[in-house]
């Protein structure tokens, strides 16, 4: 087997030569670029709700659309990317850029398209709509909402307190393959002109006779309480899986692919004691605490987690989810980007091998 390379003194001279002429040595960078197994740039780092809500009410204070920008987000950055010009280019993991956004009653967020596919987790409040491609969705606490990418959408809120939301695009892989289009609205507010979709899913088993022909994004609307029911249905009857509990996947209702094309969704319930197995996967995964606490274990480290917070696994990182409560399931929403390494065929998943599948814990997270 070659070993690694003995550079000569001729050698390293040839490299600079060849260096002046913008080329370089594969012999030299090969352990370098194409890896024995991935290293993932962006790091795990958990966002807490305390600092996420202080800084969304400041910003709610200080920043309105009369001086002109679209919507009022917060994008949160993983430290591994911050390096990348400009805006770490909104990287929460090396796919997905993870946003929070506030909407005062009465505010309007105006219309845009862009080539960044959207969903949309709502965390806090109800009375706010999004319009997609003409048609109105109302949002409430818990659902979950997809604004697939090149159509047409804007919010305006009709309720009477503050909406906050989660929003996740695929911004970093879009920007790294120079696919980006933006385009702000021709009109102010978009015609309606779409009766409710969610009218054609209400028997939940089957599917309408035009979905014969699968579409793309058939459904922006997926309501919490029949996903919460899923989920009971799951842990009333089965055993949980003994890695992830038990989940449920937003899906699309015509052809059962992920409802996002790019970003996938996860609703999932640790029960009362749970202590997952750990694994680890190629793809990267988003998680918003959505009820209860505990802590995950990421390559050893302890993240303590609480409903509110944020919690990024990067790629190929083992790690193993605990409910730390005695009396409360918790509940955790997440995203991910299996849909694109699957399509790209890249998808792997291991499971730790050692200590009958449970990592020891080496430390504690520490942001400083
Ligand atoms: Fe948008
Ligand atoms: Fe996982």
């Amino acid at each position: 087997m070659a070993g690694p390379i003995k550079v000569t003194p001729e050698m390293a001279e040839f490299h600079r030569e060849i260096s002046e002429d913008a080329l370089e040595p594969l012999w030299m960078a090969a352990p370098e670029v194409m890896l024995r197994q991935p290293k993932s740039k962006p790091i795990p780092y958990i966002w807490k709700k305390a600092s996420i809500e202080r800084h969304l009410q400041k910003a709610a204070e200080i920043i309105n659309f009369n001086n002109g920008g679209d919507r009022r987000v917060l994008m949160l950055i993983n430290p591994g990317m911050r390096d990348l010009q400009p805006y770490g280019w909104g990287a929460t993991t090396q796919t997905l850029s993870v946003c929070v956004q506030i909407l005062l009653p009465g505010e309007e967020a105006p219309p845009h398209r862009h080539s960044q596919t959207a969903i949309r987790y709502i965390v806090q409040g109800e009375g706010a709509y999004s319009a997609v491609e003409g048609e109105k969705v109302y949002m409430c606490e818990g659902d979950y909402v997809i604004t697939p990418k090149h159509l047409w959408h804007e919010h305006e809120h009709e309720g009477t307190a503050p909406m906050m939301w989660m929003d996740c695009l695929d911004t970093p892989i879009i920007y790294y393959l120079h696919g980006t289009f933006f385009e702000p609205g021709p009109f102010k507010k978009q015609p309606i002109t779409r009766k409710p979709s969610v009218g054609k899913y209400l028997g939940g088993m089957v599917r309408p006779l035009s979905d014969h022909e699968p579409s793309s994004a058939p459904l922006p609307l997926y309501k919490y309480e029949p996903t919460l029911a899923a989920l009971k249905g799951l842990s009333d009857h089965y055993d949980p899986d003994p890695v992830e509990g038990y989940v449920v996947e937003y899906i699309n209702p015509s052809n059962g692919a992920s409802a996002n094309e790019n970003i996938g969704a996860w609703l999932q319930k640790l029960p009362v004691g749970f202590h997952g197995k750990a694994h680890r996967h190629v793809n990267s995964v988003v998680y918003h605490i959505k009820e209860g606490r505990g802590y995950t274990l990421i390559d050893g480290v302890r993240f303590d987690w609480e409903k509110g917070d944020y919690l990024v696994i990067p790629t190929w990182a083992y790690h193993e989810h605990v409910n730390v409560s005695e009396t409360e399931e918790a509940l955790l929403f997440s995203t991910n980007d299996i849909p694109i390494f699957e399509r790209m065929e890249l998808q792997k998943v291991e499971e730790y091998p050692e200590n009958g599948g449970f990592q020891q814990e080496t430390g504690k997270f520490d942001p400083a």
